[in-house]
């Protein structure tokens, strides 16, 4: 139901060639000095009922036939851009089209796939929030936000955030870990960073999808409090950070009730509590209903194809008319996105340019601080130049680094669409040209670290061994001056991983080389936590995540010493399942019923579990070591609004490099454990001293009191402990608050 431009259209185009204050005139919503509520109002007033629910109902973006997926009409067919999705535009009012696209690490193309349409692919999620940088993660956001917007985007389905509940969720990766204030941060930043190229940004699943199996029928079952304490908390720092213009409902059900129809989520939380002035849009095939999603908060169905049937539409247009729906929320419905987008410059700014870029150097500079040492044992890294002979073995590391899969998946630069082994398989060209990547298999991101490695040592013999013969490789790798063995744990949307160990024979081949040659580096190439049976057999470990187009060269950068590693862990490494709080992942068996999954352990998710289990994790979360050592001193902490605590932080060793010092805080309550409320990661030149100072997060410090719908900061005692990780409290204090009350 595309619109012939209209005499208005026709009016507006002559307006705005004679100059701003004629165009201003004829269509007053272009006055950029009114508010982006003003402007959106005057244009609402202008709209018919019909054009309203047009902005209401979007299409999945990619003209692709699939048994699935209903196709778009065949007017909006043409009109695709090859994409996520895909919402019409008003052409006589000049309302541009959403065109959206997937960008969890990078614009995610595998639906639009042309000879040359790569793009960069970023670090994983849970590697962003490892740098623990929000400033760095702003600046990643921004040129994500940049390709998006060079290639035709106007709305970046990114900002994943589900707290990593659990470890083997299929999305860990996309996510920014188990922390409420280190994911809200980083995530947040993200969005922000996105968000200053003029496009808009998600925020999403919202929310408690924190695992893949059964997503689209499980009951994630959590108290209010426990709720607003952890995953709701999360989203909701985020949201204040980065102000994303649009909030996507995910595919569970909450407490019984399907997220995109949650009454308590979506209007209660989000938009009474929150104030959200943006719009909320369905995961795609979340919706469930017309008249309860409509009047229980969701704004916009973003891919009618996807759902088991048209939701919005003619069956939205049929409640309003037998007044199941209200006129006054289809008014708000339709205000929440044209105020967004005036908001956000899509009404204003010039078009994208269409010129797709790349972001390289802020891929690298992100990959160099996520990536995590967990073990240097006789200082073996970072290597010397003088080694002659480096064997690489595992995990394709002489084609690229592991990406994870699902919508997030980046056809990465570089990549060459014929190459099966680039890409997993081979790519599939539709009879309309477009050009499927393989889903469902691993896609390794190049450049492969054996090029970069070799890079940095050209007079070393720097050679890739491969084969399946365990024994045959540890013989060949025995005389090498060291070995760098690469392990890998594939992760993916729509699955979850069977458990935490590294899958095939990685494991013994790791032991087989360590016996075989004690200079055996590991580098772990996971989405997640996995364990490591061999870890006390070798003596260096750096988990890279996925670490996208600059995960190679940024690996070689910490081996060789030119980056002192400075990622800490944002999850919890278990040592084994049964130390999770539900050691058995769900089993929705073939007839996929709805199941519930209770979260009792309520807000004390990841580390705060293991405290109050007194479990002792493999590695704990905020860990990770240095090239350097660094000492904490002198910490003492005020109260007024917030708590704010400062200790001097020496570098004691004789590299440069950064600490993140990471606060800690205990409410008076028996059973309470250490909550992060604060962290400062710090440069320090060898044998510098510097002073920090670190605000507490006040809703941290605080509970949540569903009756009076209010934070409540209890009066008494709150130890503090500052460290480099959850389970180092290096110094600690106490200081006594007064009882305070905190409106969400
Ligand atoms: C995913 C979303 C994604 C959407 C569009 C869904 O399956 O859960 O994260 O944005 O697809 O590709």
């Amino acid at each position: 139901m595309m619109r012939a431009p209209t005499i208005l259209f026709a009016a507006l185009l002559a307006h705005l060639c004679a100059g701003p204050a004629q165009a201003a005139e004829a269509a007053p919503w272009l006055n950029r000095d009114l508010s982006p509520d003003a402007r959106a109002e005057l244009l609402e007033a202008q709209m018919t009922q019909d054009e309203q629910l047009l902005l209401l109902k979007g299409y999945y973006g990619a003209n692709v036939k699939m048994s699935w997926i209903k196709p778009a009409p065949l007017s909006i067919r043409p009109l695709l851009p090859g994409s996520a999705g895909y919402v019409p535009g008003i052409e006589r009012l000049g309302i541009p089209a959403l065109r959206e696209t997937d960008a969890g690490v990078g614009i995610a193309n595998t639906n639009w796939m042309r000879p040359g349409d790569q793009a960069t692919a970023f670090p994983s999620g849970l590697m962003n929030a490892a740098t623990w940088n929000p400033d760095l993660i702003f600046a990643s956001g921004s040129a994500i936000g940049a390709e998006a917007r060079d290639r035709g985007f106007n709305v970046v389905l990114d900002g994943a955030l589900n707290l990593a509940r659990e470890p083997r969720g299929g999305r860990t990766f996309e996510y920014a870990g188990e922390d409420p204030l280190l994911a809200g941060t980083i995530v947040g930043e993200q969005i922000r960073g996105i968000q200053s190229q003029h496009v808009i940004s998600t925020t999403k699943h919202f929310a408690l999808n924190d695992e893949e199996i059964g997503r689209t029928v499980l009951s994630a079952n959590i108290g209010e409090a426990a709720a607003r304490e952890s995953d709701l908390l999360a989203f909701e720092i985020a949201i204040e950070r980065g102000d994303p213009g649009a909030v996507m409902c995910s595919y569970n059900r909450y407490n019984g009730v399907y997220c995109c129809e949650n009454d308590f989520l979506l209007n209660h939380v989000l938009k009474h509590d929150w104030s959200y002035p943006g719009w909320v849009l369905s995961d795609w095939g979340g919706v469930h209903s017309t008249v309860d999603a409509a009047n229980n908060g969701l704004d916009q169905e973003s891919s009618s194809g996807f759902d088991r049937q048209e939701y919005f539409g003619d069956p939205l247009k049929r409640a309003l008319q037998d007044g199941t729906v209200a006129p006054r929320r289809l008014q708000e419905m339709v205000h929440r996105i044209l105020r967004t987008m005036f908001d956000k410059g899509l009404m204003d700014e010039a078009p994208p340019a269409q010129q797709p870029s790349a972001h390289v150097d802020a891929a690298v500079r992100s990959a160099e601080e996520g990536i995590v040492l967990l073990k240097n044992e006789q200082n073996i890294l970072p290597l010397t130049r003088s080694a002659k002979t480096i064997a690489i073995v595992g995990a394709h590391a002489n084609i690229g680094m592991l990406s994870g899969g699902g919508s997030s998946q980046v056809v990465p630069l570089g990549e060459n669409p014929d190459d099966e082994v680039f890409v997993g398989g081979p790519v599939h060209v539709l009879p309309n040209g477009a050009r499927l990547m393989p889903l469902g298999r691993e896609i390794y991101d190049p450049p492969s670290p054996l090029s970069a490695i070799a890079q940095e040592v050209p007079r070393a013999k720097v050679r890739f061994m491969a084969g399946n013969d365990i024994s045959d490789l540890a013989r060949r790798v025995a005389t090498a001056d060291v070995v760098i063995v690469f392990a890998e744990q594939w992760m993916t949307e729509g699955e979850d991983v069977k458990d935490l160990s590294l899958a095939g024979r990685q494991n013994d081949l790791i032991a087989a080389l360590a016996a075989a040659n004690p200079h055996t580096i590991v580098v772990l190439e996971t989405g997640g936590p996995v364990l490591m049976p061999w870890l006390d057999k070798v003596p260096a470990v750096l988990e890279t995540w996925f670490a996208g187009s600059g995960g190679a060269a940024a690996l070689a950068h910490v081996l060789f010493g030119q980056v002192n590693p400075s990622g800490r862990l944002p999850i919890t490494f278990p040592q084994s399942e049964t130390q999770l709080p539900r050691p058995v992942l769900p089993d929705p068996g073939s007839s996929y019923a709805p199941f519930d999954v209770n979260y009792f352990e309520g807000a004390d998710v990841g580390y705060r579990w293991f405290a109050r289990q007194n479990l002792k994790p493999l590695f704990p979360f905020g860990f990770g070591f240095s090239y350097t050592s660094f000492a904490l001193s002198g910490f003492s902490a005020t109260t007024g609004d917030a708590i704010s605590a400062t200790v001097s932080v020496t570098n004691t060793g004789t590299r440069d490099g950064a600490e993140t010092v990471q606060l800690y805080a205990t409410p008076p309550a028996a059973a309470s454990v250490p909550r992060l409320v604060g962290w400062s990661k710090v440069s320090l030149r060898a044998g510098e001293t510097k002073s920090v100072t670190i605000k507490t997060e006040p809703r941290l410090l605080a509970n949540f009191d569903p009756a009076g719908d209010v934070w409540r900061i209890a009066a008494g005692t709150y130890s503090l402990s500052v460290g480099s990780s959850s389970a180092d409290a290096a110094l600690s204090t106490s200081v006594a608050l007064a009882a305070r009350e905190i409106k969400p």
